[in-house]
């Protein structure tokens, strides 16, 4: 017994990350886009760790990489605000998947709490005070507060082992007609499937 936390040290460090990730995957997860300002710059990036924390009060937590050049705006700013993607929001996704000096260009935004982008043809979305942070590996766990929230009552987009949406559309498709159309759907579904795996392993 009093050698068992010295070999669970020894597992956990055995344990690739990259295997890791793949099996978290199996959990089906939405996709936000997380945004702050701070002044005059903005930053957003795009995070499938969400979740709800608190009913009361209402408490929602999400976690950021480090190594994130956008964590110096999250870690000042008062607020920010947490955009649920829409079923039809994979390219806004990506775009917000990777580093760059201006991720809002020609993005349809206004600003909520404390100035943090929102994006108003996502599903929903969520403003929060920060509540606090906490030191988790290599991410920071950061918990906010909601302060207010708008619910545009559309089809989210779902994170399904590196597929996005394509899940839930194929059913909604393949359910509504019969026959040919069936057919051609799940031939439409498996084409769009290999393009979003293909966008997946690029960005990561
Ligand atoms: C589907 C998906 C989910 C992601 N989830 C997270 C996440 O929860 N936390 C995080 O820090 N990065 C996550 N990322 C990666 C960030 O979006 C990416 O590292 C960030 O935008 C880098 O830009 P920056 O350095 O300008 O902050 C995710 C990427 C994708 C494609």
């Amino acid at each position: 017994m009093k050698n068992a936390p010295a070999l669970k040290l020894v597992e956990l460090l055995e344990i690739d990350p990259h295997a890791f990730r793949n099996v978290l995957e199996n959990f089906p997860t939405g996709v936000t886009i997380v945004t702050a300002a701070v002044g005059t710059r903005k930053v957003g990036v795009t995070a499938n760790s969400f979740s709800s924390v608190s009913l009361s009060p209402p408490l929602i937590s999400w976690s950021i990489d480090k190594r994130s050049s956008s964590y110096e705006v999250f870690n000042k700013a008062s607020h920010f605000a947490v955009n649920i993607l829409a079923a039809d929001q994979s390219n806004l996704s990506g775009q917000f998947a990777r580093h760059s000096e201006d991720k809002f260009a020609s993005v349809e935004h206004t600003h909520g709490a404390g100035g943090a982008p929102i994006f108003p043809e996502c599903s929903a979305h969520l403003e929060c005070e920060l509540f606090s942070q906490i030191d988790a590996g290599d991410h920071y766990i950061i918990l906010g507060k909601v302060v207010a929230f708008t619910d545009h009552d559309t089809t989210p987009l779902v994170l399904l082992r590196s597929l996005q949406n394509w899940v839930t559309n194929h059913w909604r498709f393949a359910h509504r007609g019969g026959g040919h159309r069936s057919t051609a759907n799940l031939d439409r579904f498996l084409d769009c499937r290999s393009k979003a795996m293909r966008q997946f392993k690029h960005w990561y």
